[in-house]
């Protein structure tokens, strides 16, 4: 009898369920769909003694009904698994990956602090060139024609000249080109610092490099003395490595100061104890100086009867090298990030 067979769909839909997509799909063909086993009872229905036929009809429909609304129900409750799904996705008791901010790299962090004291002290910063001509980086510094600094294995060449004159064009090997094109291009007074990078022809090895960086300085005015360039090595000595420390000069030669003098410093490692850093003499070099050669202000157009002026240059990595005990040059240039990561804190 259908109105049996009605029944039992009946109970059969109550106690579905499904587990997942195919599942539900199934359902569908078997229910709903239009050869599904609903759609076939209706079928039937014109088979039925016509007294009977609308009270079947009406359980027909409320069975389709239900087979409805289950389906509706399994597909709501299987697409809120899947969302859930994608919330479980996410570990929210896993630790945090942590933001790297990067890092100063130790060399900027030594420039900054140089220019920030000499700064303080009335000094402009200046730049120039790092391909110079022979002028600038040597003849009007007043090094000699046979001066060994210009030699091939010194300087870098771009382009050699061929005639007697001397007008190479090379990688400058200091930055005391910038002094020359400061003093062409300004009337005293000047005072200025002068960081850059520069060039040697130099095996690549853990204590020389090819390229590395200076810092020059350079003060013309009426009436600067050696007295002038002692006093502000002093301050920045006692600014960049601790009021204890001390400096001491030592005559040296360069071609364009008259006189000169090696600036070391009180080795800041063991406080002028001695130690291996200082090779135990408890003082380390930092810096080059002088004061101008009369000859050097008057190549660029200064009277050297009414100026004077010192100056002075230092290798920022050799001062960072003091500094951080950074043993190896190679690291500065490496960009090894567990180098770099050490000076996170640093300033
Ligand atoms: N230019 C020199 C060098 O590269 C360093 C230096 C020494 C610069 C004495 C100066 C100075 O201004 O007065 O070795």
């Amino acid at each position: 009898m259908i109105i049996d067979r009605v029944k039992e769909l009946r109970t059969e839909i109550e106690k579905h369920t499904v587990q997942n997509k195919e599942q539900l799909e199934s359902f569908r063909l078997k229910y709903i769909s239009k050869k599904g086993l609903v759609t076939e009872l209706f079928d039937q229905l014109k088979n039925i003694e016509p007294e009977n036929r609308r009270a079947v009809g009406q359980e027909l429909n409320e069975l389709k009904n239900l087979a409805q609304s289950k389906f509706q129900a399994f597909s709501t409750s299987l697409e809120q698994a899947a969302e859930s799904d994608v919330t479980n996705a996410f570990d929210l008791t896993l630790p945090v990956v942590p933001n790297l901010n990067g890092s100063i790299h130790p060399l900027t962090i030594v420039r900054s602090k140089i220019i920030e004291i000499f700064e303080r002290m009335g000094f402009n910063v200046s730049y120039g060139p790092e391909i110079e001509t022979d002028w600038y980086n040597f003849s009007a510094l007043n090094f000699a024609d046979n001066h060994p600094a210009r030699e091939m294995q010194d300087t870098f060449f771009v382009e050699k000249s061929k005639g007697e004159v001397k007008d190479d064009v090379l990688l400058r090997t200091h930055t005391s080109n910038v002094q020359v094109r400061l003093m062409e291009r300004q009337k005293p007074p000047i005072r200025s610092i002068m960081p850059g990078r520069v060039f040697r022809n130099e095996a690549i090895s853990a204590r020389a490099h090819c390229v590395f960086h200076q810092v020059e300085g350079l003060y013309v005015d009426k009436n600067v003395s050696f007295k002038d360039l002692k006093d502000t090595l002093y301050h920045f000595a006692k600014e960049m490595f601790g009021k204890e420390s001390k400096i001491r000069l030592r005559p040296s030669y360069f071609p364009f100061t008259e006189p000169s003098a090696e600036i070391d410093v009180t080795c800041f490692i063991c406080k002028g104890k001695g130690c291996n850093i200082c090779k135990h003499s408890g003082w380390v070099e930092i810096a080059g100086s002088g004061m101008v050669d009369p000859n050097v202000l008057e190549n660029c157009g200064i009277d050297s009867k009414v100026y004077s002026g010192y100056a002075l240059g230092m290798g920022i990595e050799r001062i960072t090298n003091l500094k951080y005990q950074v043993k190896d040059l190679r690291m500065f240039s490496e960009n090894d990030v567990r180098f770099l990561r050490e000076f996170e804190s640093a300033n």
